[in-house]
């Protein structure tokens, strides 16, 4: 997988992005300049999944520090950059976290000396993470069965990270080393991560992959004989319930149902460790259930409800993994595995 989704030069503070909006069949980059079209892109899912939102946040927070540096006000007009783009998607933590600890450097009178260093870290965390994708795969193929079928949702690849990925990572760090799977993709209404994200890139990496829509998930397990589900996650939360992208709950049940492992794959960054079971979760608008790819698909006016994001609780979870390792999804070790503050 060679697709990089987000660009960021330090020394002429260019930023681009591939327009996730627009694949499978446009692979477009788009520049950001103005902190309006950084927050256009992340509400309009042109850059998207959790992690690679925090990724970008950084990126644009690191721009416009930079371009706030002979402003007296630097220090409070950073901190409402800062709140403007964590306010743009509510339920995908990796955001807040990696904007909270930047902007925890934003204090003292040395505003380039601030601005340098949001733009170090902001670097440095996108290019080493690429090693938290890489253990989250290798932990996910020690629990999974090699050449099994498994069921995912949504894309939780490589444009939703930096690369690997976190559910698509054992796919990809397994095809490196001969070990081959088959992946059922639900395409994942109403906006078609899975059909549109999740089997393109897994095609274009010679990856096994089957489409199927979101209401045969059951039929398939059953016909097919999935093996296991992995998905990936937006917010864990320190008692082990787990948002992730709507119909995510559903598959746990199904999961449970059916007897087979249900594992939640995310980076450390993805936790909340100040919540318990009550997450906030994204609605968005109605046009994105009424209709499909611009076309009206129901009655003008109905009333929509249109949730983002569902929690699974820990209780159908068999296991989160992490870079640290496949834990369960409870208090004790989530606390054990993750420590007690997140550390982006
Ligand atoms: O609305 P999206 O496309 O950003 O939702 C993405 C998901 O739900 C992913 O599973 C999650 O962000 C993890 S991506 C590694």
């Amino acid at each position: 997988m060679t697709v990089r989704n987000i660009r960021f030069d330090a020394s002429t503070h260019e930023l681009i992005i591939l327009d996730q909006t627009l694949l499978p069949h446009e692979e477009r980059y788009v520049t950001i300049d103005t902190l309006e079209q950084a927050e256009h892109a992340i509400e309009t899912l042109q850059v998207r999944g959790a992690p690679a939102i925090a990724y970008f946040g950084a990126f644009v927070l690191a721009k416009e520090a930079g371009r706030l540096v002979d402003d007296p006000d630097f220090t409070r007009r950073l901190e409402i950059v800062g709140r403007r783009l964590i306010a743009t998607r509510p339920t995908a933590v990796n955001l807040q976290n990696v904007i909270d600890s930047l902007l925890a450097l934003n204090s003292g009178e040395d505003f380039e000396q601030i601005a340098g260093e949001i733009e170090r870290r902001a670097v440095a965390l996108y290019d080493r993470d690429v090693d938290t994708y890489r253990a989250i795969g290798e932990h996910a193929l020690s629990v999974l069965p090699a050449g099994g079928n498994i069921l995912t949702i949504c894309n939780a690849g490589a444009i939703a990270t930096s690369r690997y990925g976190t559910a698509l990572a054992p796919f990809y760090v397994g095809k490196e080393r001969g070990v081959a799977f088959n992946v059922f993709a639900c395409e994942t209404r109403p906006l078609l991560q899975g059909a549109r994200l999740t089997v393109w890139e897994l095609d274009q990496a010679d990856i096994d992959v089957t489409l199927i829509t979101d209401n045969m998930a059951a039929w398939t397990i059953q016909a097919k004989g999935v093996d296991a589900i992995i998905v990936g996650a937006d917010r864990i939360t320190r008692t082990g319930h787990v948002a992730n992208k709507i119909g995510t709950l559903q598959l746990a049940v199904l999961a449970n149902h059916y007897g087979i492992p249900f594992y939640v794959a995310a980076p450390h960054s993805t936790f909340d460790l100040t919540a318990e079971d009550a997450i906030e979760i994204e609605e968005r608008n109605p046009s994105e259930v009424t209709h499909i790819g611009g076309q009206p698909t129901a009655p003008v006016g109905i009333t929509v409800f249109n949730p983002a994001f569902d929690v699974t609780p820990p209780e159908l979870i068999t296991g989160i993994i992490t870079e640290a390792g496949v834990f369960k999804a409870d208090e004790t070790a989530i606390i054990h595995h993750v420590g007690g503050t997140i550390h982006v």
